[in-house]
Order: structure tokens, then C-alpha cells, then sequence
């Protein structure tokens, strides 16, 4: 007898839950609304917001040439480094991932982007495929490296540093940060591009005959990919199905431009120097122990530079209307959402580098030496 009461009873029960439900729809479509009204990329499109001062210009650009005049110090920033770090940072980890690691424990203590657990065989395949695991000879040769990481941050814009940075002898870039329309703001020159396969440029214009493409591997697949590009194969569509967003399909360079980061230089990153918790992979997303490819990059400078500057870095949360990147319309208020790195931790660590004279940030956007300088 009980289901006919349920039965009966239904009805209403039915019509309560569907207003509810109603009411619910319409108070998250309301938000949304009003988060996209507050956050809408028109409100930080950087080519409408461009106007920076006009002496911080020129303080950017003569602290900037200060540094490139400067005599290159040998081996300056690892040995600086060392200091800072002590024991938790190595002196000669190779940047880029060569035969005999294989061979070394340390490598598959942790899984990917850590170390490569689990991951042996298709290391080994990939291995048989890159020729070189250095620096190009023009470049080792070098008595002494000056180099530059350029971040992505719109403190970029408008400073017009692009003459500058085109000086550095190693201009890495990140991701698919673009040279391609920004020259001014950024130079033109790429002599490393670091990224994860997601992050690599779809423009084939993005990519140069002498350039390293320095891939970063974080999962499975990203092994599939590397291989598929250095053998100018087509990507199975299966490999394709598993990225988050649309990967490029053809990397126009030769195979002895192809390098993999040693993973050892991102555990070195997160838990020695960031002091971030042990990998430990949850069944959804990670803990946010993950460095960024920025900071990753700076570390992975240090290995093979001996002196290093920085542009493009800082994300100042506090301007949540200022733009994200020199490059679209993205808010800085994105980057609240994200749970895979720890920006404050980072950004400490930055300052603490450029306060001790380590590196050089020659945007000021993570401590600005040329801002209070008279010019
Ligand atoms: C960068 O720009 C300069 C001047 O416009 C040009 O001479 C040079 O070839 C360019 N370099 C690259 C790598 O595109
Ligand atoms: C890759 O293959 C395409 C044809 O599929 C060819 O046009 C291109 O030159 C190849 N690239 C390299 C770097 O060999």
C-alpha cells in the first residue's frame, strides 16, 4: 500500500522540485552572467589599455642595457645558486635528457612531469630517435652565456624591449607565447621554446631552422606526440582524443632540434627549492605542487646560462582587470581559478632571486629595480 501514498503524493512533490530547480537554473545563469559581464575579455584587451608611462619605458630600457654591457660573469648565477640553495641545488644537473640517464635511478624514482616511472621503454624509443642532448656547438662554445627568459605577462606590452632581448645569446620562450606581431615587445629572436604539447604553437611561422624545442612530458600520450613530431608522422587519432585542447600536428623542425627537459630539473624545482609536497597523483587533478613552466624555465636557465634575466614575469593578483598576457584578452583574474600551481610561493621565490642579484627582471614586474632609481 505504501507506493500508492508515494504515488499520489508525487505530483506535488514533483512540481516543488522542478520550480526549485527553476529557481536554481536562473540564479547560476544570473552569475555566470555577471561573471562574464565583470571578467569579459573585452574588459582586458591589452591593445586598448596600452599606456605606460612614459619614463618607466625608458628606465626599463636603460637598466636593460646596463645589463647586457655589463661584463657576462662566468658561471655566475650557479654559483649563486649554490649559495642560496646550498645542498638542495645542483651543480651540474644536464638540462636536456641524454642516453646514459637511463641508467640513472633517480629518473624513474617519481612519474611524470617528476621523473619518468613507468615510463622507461618509451623513453628508450624516444632517445633512439634524438640525435643531440646539448646546446648547439656555436652555443657551448661560448666562454660565457648571457640568456633571458621571457614570460608571458602583459607588463610586456609597451615597454619596447624587443631590441634588447633580441642581445641576450639564449632567449627562451615559453609555450605559445607569439613573436609573430609583438616584436616590438618581445624581440625576435627564439633560441629555446620549452614547452608541454598542448602549449606548443600551432603557427608554423612560430618556429626557427636553429631553434631547441624543449619538450616537457606530463603524461602517456605526451610520449605518442613527441615521437609522431620528431618522425614527421601523422598523430594517431587516438593519441589526438586524450589532449585537452588542440595540439599542434607538425612540428616544422629537424630531429637534432628536439630535446626533452631532464624531469630531474622539475623535482629540483618543486621540492627542493619550492619546498612543494612529494608527487602524489590524485584520481582528479593534482595538489598544487606542480611548478609552472615559467619558473621551471628559470631554474632550467640557470643550468645552462651563466647569467640570467628575466622579462614578462609577475602576475599582480591584486589588478584583477589588468591583463593576464602580452598576448590576448585574458584577465589576471583567471588565474585565481587555477589549482595546479602555487603563484605566491613562486613569486617569492622570483623575488628572492632578483633581491639577491641572481637574476635580472628586466620587465620589474616581480621586483622592480630600475622603478625607484632616478633616471
Ligand atoms: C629579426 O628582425 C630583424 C630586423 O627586423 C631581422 O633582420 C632579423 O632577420 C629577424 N630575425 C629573425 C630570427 O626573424
Ligand atoms: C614533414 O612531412 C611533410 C609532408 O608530410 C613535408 O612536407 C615536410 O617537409 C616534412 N618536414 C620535415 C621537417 O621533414
Amino acid at each position: 500500500m505504501n507506493w500508492v501514498h508515494v504515488k499520489m503524493k508525487r505530483p506535488s512533490w514533483f512540481l516543488k522540485g522542478t520550480l526549485k530547480h527553476f529557481i536554481l537554473l536562473a540564479v547560476v545563469t544570473c552569475i555566470l552572467y555577471v561573471l562574464k559581464l565583470s571578467f569579459g575579455p573585452e574588459e582586458c584587451d591589452a591593445k586598448k589599455m596600452h599606456c605606460v608611462d612614459a619614463k618607466r619605458i625608458k628606465r626599463a630600457q636603460k637598466y636593460a642595457k646596463q645589463v647586457l654591457q655589463g661584463e657576462c660573469r662566468q658561471d655566475f648565477v650557479k654559483k649563486e645558486m649554490g649559495r642560496l640553495f646550498e645542498e638542495k641545488y645542483s651543480m651540474n644537473i644536464s638540462p636536456f635528457v641524454r642516453r646514459e640517464m637511463e641508467t640513472h635511478e633517480a629518473v624513474f624514482q617519481y612519474e611524470p612531469p617528476f621523473g619518468f616511472q613507468k615510463f622507461s621503454s618509451k623513453l628508450h624509443g624516444l632517445l633512439e630517435l634524438l640525435p643531440e642532448h646539448d646546446l648547439p656547438e656555436h652555443l657551448q662554445s661560448k666562454a660565457c652565456k648571457r640568456c633571458v627568459v621571457i614570460g608571458s605577462g602583459g607588463i610586456l606590452r609597451g615597454l619596447e624591449l624587443g631590441l634588447a632581448l633580441n642581445q641576450f645569446d639564449i632567449v627562451i620562450r615559453l609555450n605559445d607565447a607569439p613573436v609573430q606581431g609583438y616584436t616590438d615587445h618581445v624581440g625576435n629572436k627564439t633560441t629555446i621554446r620549452m614547452t608541454y604539447p598542448e602549449g606548443a604553437p600551432l603557427s608554423e611561422h612560430e618556429y626557427y631552422p636553429t631553434g631547441l624545442f624543449v619538450t616537457v612530458l606530463f603524461k602517456s600520450v605526451d610520449f605518442n606526440w613527441l615521437q609522431a613530431m620528431v618522425k614527421n608522422e601523422t598523430l594517431p587519432l587516438w593519441v589526438r582524443l586524450f589532449f585537452w585542447k588542440q595540439v599542434a600536428e607538425n612540428i616544422p623542425v629537424t630531429p637534432k632540434q628536439f630535446r626533452i627537459l631532464n624531469p630531474i630539473i622539475i623535482r629540483e624545482t618543486a621540492l627542493d627549492i619550492l619546498q612543494y609536497p612529494k608527487p602524489r597523483s590524485k584520481f582528479w587533478g593534482w595538489d598544487k605542487n606542480i611548478p609552472t613552466i615559467g619558473v621551471t624555465a628559470v631554474v632550467l636557465a640557470t643550468h645552462l646560462c651563466d647569467e640570467v634575466s628575466l622579462a614578462g614575469f609577475g602576475y599582480d593578483l591584486d589588478q584583477p582587470n589588468t591583463p593576464l598576457h602580452y598576448y590576448d584578452n585574458l584577465c589576471m583574474a583567471a588565474m585565481n581559478g587555477q589549482t595546479m600551481h602555487n603563484v605566491m610561493t613562486e613569486t617569492r621565490f622570483l623575488q628572492k632571486l632578483i633581491k639577491e642579484g641572481v637574476v635580472r627582471d628586466l620587465s620589474g614586474g616581480i621586483y622592480c629595480e630600475f622603478c625607484t632609481k632616478a633616471s
